[in-house]
């Protein structure tokens, strides 16, 4: 309670939560959450999916207007109803679905609804000189006229940072805003986070990446199942201990093999000089039975494109796919399938699952043929199927009627995990499995990929985290711009071997 604060502290608190209720129909997103923010820190937000941490940034910047509890910004009561409130107030956010008109230019996008005028017409003059002098503080290497749809989703994301600027925000908010970002991106954007708390902005900052938290973050703030755990200085915190508060458990050493490896000789897949003119080149291996197979390499080093081209999903230049010993004409992911071979998509918030579908309906999208005879849709087996997966990857909420758009964020990319393993595919390629995926139930994951190899299945695993990739592979090849750089067998794997091979070194 603020009565309770001393009064020096309270002048360096910049936002307060207080008794924070936010209840969705049939789901109490947040649960009389109460804590603080101080003034110029790196505040990081915590939890497993589901947990609120969304929720609650919605809340502080007026996209959700109704709450019970009360929300202070530097010591005053706010309520906005909208957006724009709390811009005009000076909270900005950068959220992970980048929404810019794609048909205006940067500068446009960064005055959007507040360009200077002069006689009550827009003063373009103004508005270019001004947005240029903030794109050229953040060092970026576009300006404010050109236009927004030659640009990376990582100078997207500078360009709603410039408009947070723009707007003289003293608070900025952070949701998952790496997980779309180029291994460089990503260093260019923390450095520039540090930067923003210089210049005494306060920061809140949701991620899934604990490395991240203990690059850049001040304190962190936890969140479990709606309710506020505990706030932690991150200097005086180990990692196990951020995590036991996150999971209500102890989670150690997660990404590991539990099974025995069953890897076969026998051959599933053989890619043979794999190319596309300008992206790959020359991609050869093979895939055995019962293995897990790694691709490692820095975001960016094409190894989405490489497993795109083998599934269907886009076109190659030459080269050869074998599945079982036979050539594979595999032109579409329809193809794919009959060949029994299922890819789970990295981009999964778009590719993934029909709005206004429930997550049993969702799941077994994929598999339609498997749940229909004679005409007739067996609604019990879908149900069936959608509980299995549920009580297997934890989803939250445990509901197969749920509609799937109405998860959080980790929690639809758990339904997505469950389409394509329920196609019961041979060759499952994973893209980044775990990625925006909390810590407890990436352990689920990874259990769920050693049953499926324990069942004469085989996995190629594309993965940008070092431990998983260190951990659960039998094999592991290294890519870097488009080609292969090097073979790693489980014996050789550690982290410097496979970042010298990433690298080029
Ligand atoms: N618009 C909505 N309608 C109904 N329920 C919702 C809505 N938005 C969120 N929820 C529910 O509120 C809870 C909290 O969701 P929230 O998105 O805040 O989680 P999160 O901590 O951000 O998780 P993640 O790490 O997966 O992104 C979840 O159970 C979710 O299903
Ligand atoms: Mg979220």
């Amino acid at each position: 309670m603020a009565g309770l604060l001393k009064r020096d502290e309270l002048m360096s608190i910049m936002i307060h939560f207080s008794n924070i209720t936010k209840q969705f129909p049939g789901n109490k997103a947040l649960d009389d959450v109460d804590f603080s923010v101080e003034k110029g820190e790196i505040h990081a937000l915590l939890g497993e999916n589901g947990a609120g941490k969304s929720t609650l940034l919605n809340i502080l910047h007026g996209i959700y207007p109704d709450y019970d509890g009360e929300v202070e910004i530097d010591g005053s009561k706010v309520n906005f109803k909208n957006a724009n409130d709390a811009i005009e107030y000076g909270i900005a956010k950068v959220h992970q679905e980048v929404n810019l008109v794609t048909e205006l230019t940067v500068g446009q996008n960064i005055a959007l609804g507040y360009e200077p005028a002069k006689k009550g017409l827009i003063d373009y003059e103004a508005m270019y000189e001004k947005t240029d002098g903030i794109l050229e503080k953040l060092g970026c290497r576009f300006r404010s006229r050109d236009r927004v749809n030659s640009l990376s989703t990582g100078e997207m994301q500078m360009i709603l940072i410039a408009k947070a600027l723009f707007h003289n925000a003293r608070i900025i908010s952070f949701d998952e805003p790496t997980s779309a970002l180029t291994d460089r991106e990503v260093d260019r954007l923390l450095q520039l986070i540090m930067e923003l708390k210089a210049q005494g902005i306060t920061i809140l900052y949701i991620t899934h990446r604990l490395d991240e938290v203990y690059a850049i973050a001040d304190r962190a703030s936890i969140l479990r199942d709606g309710k506020y755990i505990c706030t932690l200085q991150i200097k005086e915190t180990k990692k196990d201990e951020l995590i036991r508060h996150m999971v209500g458990r102890d989670v150690s050493a997660y990404a590991v093999r539990n099974q025995e490896l069953c890897s076969s000789e026998e051959v599933v897949l053989k890619v043979e000089s794999l190319c596309k003119n300008g992206v790959f080149e020359d991609i050869s291996f093979e895939l055995h039975r019962g293995e897990i197979l790694s691709f490692a390499g820095l975001v960016g080093s094409k190894r989405t494109d490489v497993m795109r081209a083998i599934f269907g999903a886009d076109s190659y230049t030459s080269g050869s796919v074998y599945i079982h010993g036979k050539k594979a004409e595999i032109r579409t992911p329809k193809d794919a399938l009959r060949y029994s071979l299922g890819l789970i998509p990295e981009n999964r918030k778009t590719q993934g699952f029909v709005k206004n579908f429930n997550n049993a309906v969702n799941m077994a999208l994929a598999s339609m043929d498997r749940f229909c005879s004679r005409g007739f849709v067996n609604e019990k087996k879908i149900l069936e199927n959608c509980m299995y997966y549920t009580g297997e990857m934890n989803l939250h909420p445990a509901d197969p009627e749920y509609l799937t758009e109405a998860l959080s964020g980790g929690n639809a990319q758990k339904v997505i995990i469950a389409k394509w393993m329920t196609t019961d595919a041979d060759i499952i390629i994973f893209d980044e499995p775990t990625k925006g995926i909390d810590v407890g139930a990436k352990a689920e994951i990874y259990r769920l990929m050693e049953e499926l190899v324990a069942r004469g299945k085989s996995i190629i695993m594309v993965s940008s985290e070092l431990p998983e990739v260190i951990g659960m592979s039998d094999r592991v090849i290294v890519m870097r711009e488009g080609r292969i750089m090097g073979e790693l067998g489980r014996k050789e794997l550690n982290e410097e071997i496979i970042m010298k091979f990433a690298m080029g070194g």
